[in-house]
């Protein structure tokens, strides 16, 4: 530890091996520099240049016409064109027919399947006419509450076939929030499986996606079709006669062809809805476009993992989030690689799951989370230490900031000190990587994120307190929020059904530039190192949770008064969620009560936000004006009660005191 820590002090660098800067697209900071430079200054020629890689029916007239500070944004206007065909048609056009385009990995370790781009265009075509005869057209949302299993990228592609808009909900979300999901979208039509494998036992999608049908026709809203993935054989559910149909009858369908033509897209239709959590208790529909989002998802899959066409790739991200959407399916593919789909978790049936699949497929590029590397790595060394790593060429991380510990642990018995680790931070709001340092290009420094994307402008800005100050920016390794001065071609386009919310949810912080909700310093050699949200978003295990969401559940439990919930550190999940709950009088705490609280989250919004730590308290922090001081909850969870700073702006500094001694 005493070492590690020093290093982090040091800011040790871990350059680029020779190796692998010879064969990389990008060699030298340098080189990056000049291309980072063409990608802002000059958008039209950079991006114009890596969108014509791709496929278009028609070319755009302009790449980029942006009105930054209204939250207007436009890529390759007047563009048609079609990702599902990018991902597969123009794959086969290339001569890439007969490679494997997704390698699916069941749990029980002999349930493989290996889909070459021929064979994944015959079935995504079959499924784009199955939605077609079930009535499904572009512009119609489509809810997909799926495992990870190979009839997901499958359902999606089908989807941004005929351009209908893909919802996915991932599948640990309860039915509650599913049922919330789908009528925000207004989706009419939903795909699940009866069921999945998760550590050796059967867990049953069904009966979630019937219960959120049930809650969606009580607030009038009707879901006429269900398709149902047979994914456990002996695993029985119940089907609705008139809605309910199985995947496998609807693809075996004599009336079923295996062509259908590719809608023809404009760059800026609609390409998916994906939610995810804010500074409010209701979930926002993140909306995607089509070429914007196509072409960043193939430019950070190229230079970000260094694709060559012999990679086999490892996300091993769930489809139901962001980096699943950008990084196990749409990316992978327009680049033409093998990607992997994993079903399960990384410790079954032993805590080498991980390391086995990339022995057994010969993984080159592994892209995971520091959590699940600090899971692993209590696990011990002897586990990747039993397993041949050697054909891995390149590391990389997501969802959180990368602690040099954990990092120092990856480098060595992962990467055998001779991959490359890039860092990637980036948003469900961003469609690709931000700060990523390029792996041929840039060392590496564990902790840091690195350095700005191609496209992306970031700028560390101070908080303004009032809204009358300009934007200011920070001094070098002084804190801030990040914030990006232009658009880039991934981002999201708006809020799905709420077309206000975009701009006053990221626009309105810095006046003129997107605020990510993050903290960040930039040091002396312009590496952004993160520091964690700078609103009430807390992250679990790399899982986006908005506070206001789960003292939303929490409020609604009879007897519970008021809520309020901070994160606090925790050495696996990165950090855990500690709920302060007042019950109403004549409610009395109690452990079962506890329990309880913590089982109707989990009704509410799933296992992932249940409260690490739950403390009754008599009353909150608050300022005379209401406001809960929130700080003051996260140094008390934290164990940081020697910092609390000034209280005596509190309406009751007394309550405090009580806090600090119930503390959990
Ligand atoms: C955090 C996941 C530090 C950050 C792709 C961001 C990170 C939020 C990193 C987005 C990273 C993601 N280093 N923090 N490399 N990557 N984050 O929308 O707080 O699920 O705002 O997208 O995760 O989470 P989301």
């Amino acid at each position: 530890m005493g070492e590690i820590k020093s290093m982090a002090d040091e800011n040790r660098m871990f350059p680029p091996p020779k190796e692998f800067v010879d064969q990389a697209y990008v060699k030298s900071r340098e080189e990056y520099e000049k291309m980072w430079k063409q990608s802002v200054e000059d958008p039209e020629t950079f991006w114009g240049n890596l969108a014509k890689d791709l496929y278009w029916y028609k070319p755009w007239f302009k790449v980029n016409r942006e009105d930054f500070a209204k939250a207007e944004v436009e890529w390759f206007i007047g563009g048609k064109t079609n990702l599902s065909y990018n991902c597969l048609d123009y794959q086969i056009e290339k001569g890439k027919g007969d490679k494997v385009a997704i390698i699916f990995q069941g749990e029980p370790e002999d349930d493989v399947k290996k889909i070459t781009y021929k064979e994944m265009l015959s079935l995504v075509s079959k499924f784009a006419n199955v939605l077609k005869k079930k009535g499904v057209r572009k512009g119609d949302r489509v809810a997909i509450y799926l495992p990870m299993i190979w009839q997901l990228p499958v359902a999606m592609l089908a989807c941004t076939r005929i351009g209908a808009i893909h919802t996915i909900v991932f599948g640990g979300f309860s039915a509650e929030a599913l049922r919330d999901r789908i009528l925000d979208a207004g989706a009419k039509i939903l795909i699940t499986a009866n069921g999945y494998w998760r550590s050796g036992k059967h867990v049953s999608s069904k009966a979630n996606a019937d219960k959120a049908l049930e809650l969606c026709l009580a607030e009038g809203h009707t879901v006429d079709k269900v398709i149902v993935v047979r994914r456990l054989e002996d695993l029985d559910v119940p089907m609705k006669e008139g809605r309910d149909t199985w995947f496998e009858d609807e693809m075996a369908a004599t009336d079923i062809d295996d062509v259908c033509p590719a809608v023809m897209m404009d760059a800026e239709d609609p390409l998916f809805i994906l939610y995810t959590s804010g500074s409010t208790g209701k979930p926002k529909g993140a909306l995607h476009t089509t070429g914007g989002y196509m072409v960043y998802a193939y430019a950070t899959v190229k230079y970000v993992f260094d694709i060559k066409d012999t990679d086999v790739y490892f996300c091993t991200a769930d489809i139901g989030w962001v980096t699943g959407h950008s990084y196990v399916v749409y990316g992978p593919m327009l680049n033409g690689a093998t990607s992997i789909v994993y079903e399960s978790v990384p410790t079954f049936p032993k805590p080498d799951r991980f390391w086995q699949i990339i022995e057994k497929f010969k993984v080159n590029v592994f892209y995971t989370a520091p959590t699940a590397v600090r899971a692993l790595m209590k696990e011990g060394e002897q586990w990747p230490q039993g397993r041949d790593l050697s054909s891995l060429r390149l590391l990389a991380s997501v969802g959180e900031p990368f602690n040099p510990e954990a990092w120092l642990w990856f480098h060595k018995y992962i990467g055998g000190e001779k991959c490359p680790i890039t860092d990637t931070w980036w948003q469900t709001e961003t469609g690709g990587h931000m700060i990523c340092s390029l792996p041929g290009a840039i060392p590496t420094k564990p902790g840091a994120a690195g350095l700005p994307f191609f496209g992306v402008k970031a700028v560390v800005l101070k908080p303004r307190s009032s809204g009358d100050e300009p934007a200011v920016e920070c001094d070098v390794n002084e804190g801030g929020e990040l914030c990006m001065a232009r658009s880039w071609p991934g981002m999201m386009r708006g809020v799905f059904g709420d077309p206000e919310r975009f701009y006053n949810t990221y626009f309105i912080q810095q006046p003129g530039y997107y605020f990510s909700g993050d903290g960040a310093r930039k040091d002396e050699d312009g590496y952004f190192w993160l520091l964690g949200r700078v609103d009430d978003v807390v992250n679990v295990s790399g899982h986006r949770l908005g506070t206001a969401e789960i003292e939303a559940a929490l409020n609604s439990y009879e007897g519970v008064a008021e809520s309020a919930v901070v994160g606090f550190p925790h050495d696996i999940k990165g950090e855990d969620l500690y709920a302060y709950v007042i019950l109403k009088t004549g409610v009395q705490p109690s452990d079962d009560l506890k329990k309880a609280l913590v089982a109707h989250v989990r009704k509410e919004i799933g296992p992932i936000a249940s409260p690490g730590k739950i403390q009754f308290v008599s009353g909150l922090p608050k300022t005379r004006s209401g406001k809960i001081m929130r700080r003051i909850l996260r140094k008390v969870a934290s164990g940081e009660i020697d910092q609390l700073g000034d209280t005596t702006t509190l309406a009751d500094p007394s309550i405090v005191d009580e806090i600090v001694a119930g503390r959990q």
